[in-house]
C-alpha cells in the first residue's frame, strides 16, 4: 500500500450522533463517534448487539442522517447533499450488502444486479456485459436466468454483492453479511471480501462475531453508541 493510499479518508465521521425519540425518552444509538476509514482500508465494525452498528453502517452508507455531528465521503459532508445527489452518491460510489440479501423475488440473477444501474439517467453500454461478468465472478455465470428463490442463501448473497458492484463503488458497506449462512458458505462470502480488499476497495463489514471481524486489518469496536477501541489485527 502507498503512503498516500494510508493517508486518504474514504470515510470520516465528526462527533456523530444519532438520536431516536422513543416515548418521551431519547436514546442515543450512537453517542460522539469520530473517526476516519482510510481509503483501501478494510474495517470490521463490532460489538454486542444494540450497540449501534446498523446504525452506524446506515449513516456510511447515506440509508440514515446524523441527529448531529458531520459524515464525509470522499471529503463531501453528506449533510449539504441534497436527496437527488444523495441517491446518486449511494447509487454510484457505494456498494451495500444485507444480512437479509434484499434480492427482488421476481427478477432473475443477471436482472437484479442491474438493479442499481436502473436508476441511472441513461442506461451506459457497459452495463449487460459488467453484470455478466460479475456472475461469473462470483460463481454464478450458469445461473444468470435463475430466480432468488431457486438459489441457495450462498448464492443469493452472491448475487447481492454482484448487485453492490456493478457501478464498482469506492466503499463497500456489509450488515452481518454472513449471518445468515453456515460456517462453509460464509467463508467463501468472506473470500469474496478479502479479494475486494486486495483490489483496492474500501470494505466496511459489521459483524458481531470476533473470527469474522479479525479477518479485516482493523476493528472499530462499538459499546454503547460509542467507541471503545480501535485495534489494528495484524502488521501488514
Ligand atoms: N428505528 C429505531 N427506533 C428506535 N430505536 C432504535 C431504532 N433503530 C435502532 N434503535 C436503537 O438503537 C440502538 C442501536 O441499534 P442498532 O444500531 O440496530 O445496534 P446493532 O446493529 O449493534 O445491534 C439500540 O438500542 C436500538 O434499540
Ligand atoms: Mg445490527
Amino acid at each position: 500500500m502507498t503512503l498516500q493510499a494510508q493517508t486518504e479518508v474514504a470515510a470520516e465521521l465528526v462527533n456523530v450522533r444519532r438520536v431516536y425519540q422513543m416515548g418521551g425518552t431519547e436514546v442515543a444509538a450512537l453517542d460522539g463517534i469520530t473517526h476516519q476509514f482510510g481509503r483501501g482500508e478494510y474495517w470490521s465494525i463490532m460489538g454486542s448487539s444494540g450497540s449501534g452498528k446498523s446504525t452506524l453502517l446506515n449513516i456510511l452508507g447515506c440509508i440514515d442522517r446524523p441527529t448531529e455531528g458531520e459524515y464525509l465521503v470522499g471529503g463531501s459532508p453528506v449533510s449539504t447533499l441534497n436527496d437527488d445527489q444523495l441517491s446518486e452518491l449511494r447509487g454510484a460510489r457505494l456498494g451495500f450488502v444485507f444480512q437479509s440479501y434484499n434480492l427482488i423475488p421476481q427478477l432473475d440473477v443477471l436482472e437484479n444486479i442491474l438493479v442499481p444501474v436502473m436508476y441511472r439517467d441513461e442506461w451506459p453500454p457497459w452495463a449487460l456485459d459488467r453484470a455478466k461478468e460479475l456472475a461469473e465472478r462470483v460463481g454464478l455465470g450458469g445461473r444468470t436466468g435463475h430466480r432468488p428463490p431457486e438459489l441457495s442463501g450462498g448464492q443469493q448473497q452472491r448475487v447481492a454483492i454482484a448487485r453492490a458492484l456493478i457501478n464498482d463503488p469506492d466503499l463497500i458497506l456489509a450488515d452481518e453479511a454472513t449471518g445468515n449462512l453456515d460456517t462453509k458458505t460464509a467463508e467463501e462470502i468472506l473470500e469474496v471480501f478479502d479479494e475486494l480488499h486486495a483490489e483496492g476497495k474500501t470494505i466496511l463489514l459489521v459483524t458481531h462475531e470476533r473470527s469474522i471481524g479479525l479477518r479485516a486489518e482493523f476493528t472499530l469496536k462499538l459499546v454503547d453508541g460509542r467507541t471503545e477501541e480501535v485495534v489494528e489485527n495484524r502488521s501488514s
